[in-house]
């Protein structure tokens, strides 16, 4: 007999997204720079993991790979998983840039948002939270931190939306640096 996985609403993710609609508004010294910005998305169904012989895990790995429109240059590389409780409806997403910054960030599934067609993920992290935390570089803390991150996909039938903020403490002031996007499943 095949066992069938319950990835939850995580299912929906599995396969290849691509799309071209990207904003990502990134600090600079002294002002704020805006990129339009294509990108791919990857995730793959990895299966399930036990821990403490208790808490059942669904996951899927994915990588992220972002390019500036304006000179096809990848300028965001995102690497890591999402993962699905389905006793406790948790959904939590590790993962790393590589700028020396590692986040793992968590929500709750609200299940009026996920019937059918459609999906909502939402997850959050903070520096400092004793549950969904940011752990980054010494030149990081100093110098670029992060503070929080949100995240809010959504997902209907083979199209997939996001919008992100990373807060961030750089060149002696707060920003939020935001990205969104909208990808279709090839
Ligand atoms: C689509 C996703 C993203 C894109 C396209 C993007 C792009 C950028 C850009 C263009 C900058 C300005 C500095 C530079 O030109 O390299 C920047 C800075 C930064 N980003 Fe992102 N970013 C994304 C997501 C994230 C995420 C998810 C995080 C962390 C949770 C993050 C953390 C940072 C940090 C800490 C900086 C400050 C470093 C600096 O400007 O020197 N970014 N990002």
């Amino acid at each position: 007999m095949i066992d069938i996985i319950d990835y939850g609403p995580l299912q929906k993710l599995i396969g290849t997204w691509t799309g071209d609609k990207g904003l990502d508004i990134a600090p600079e010294p002294g002002g704020t720079e805006k990129n339009p910005y294509y990108e791919t998305i990857v995730f793959t169904a990895c299966e399930d993991v036990e821990n403490a012989e208790s808490e059942l895990l669904t996951f899927l790995h994915y990588r992220q790979i972002v390019q500036r429109k304006s000179n096809n240059k990848i300028f965001h590389d995102q690497t890591g998983y999402w993962m699905w409780n389905s006793n406790t409806k948790t959904v939590m997403h590790s993962f790393t840039i590589p700028r020396g910054v590692a986040i793992l960030a968590g929500g709750l599934v609200n299940e009026k948002l996920s019937e059918n067609s459609e999906v909502t993920l939402e997850v959050n992290a903070k520096v400092n939270d004793k549950n969904w935390g940011i752990i980054q570089s010494p030149f990081m803390q100093k110098n670029a931190k992060t503070i929080a991150f949100s995240q809010k996909l959504h997902i209907r039938n083979n199209q997939l939306s996001y919008t992100q903020t990373t807060s961030l403490e750089i060149y002696g002031r707060s920003f939020e640096h935001t990205d969104n996007n909208s990808l279709i499943k090839e």
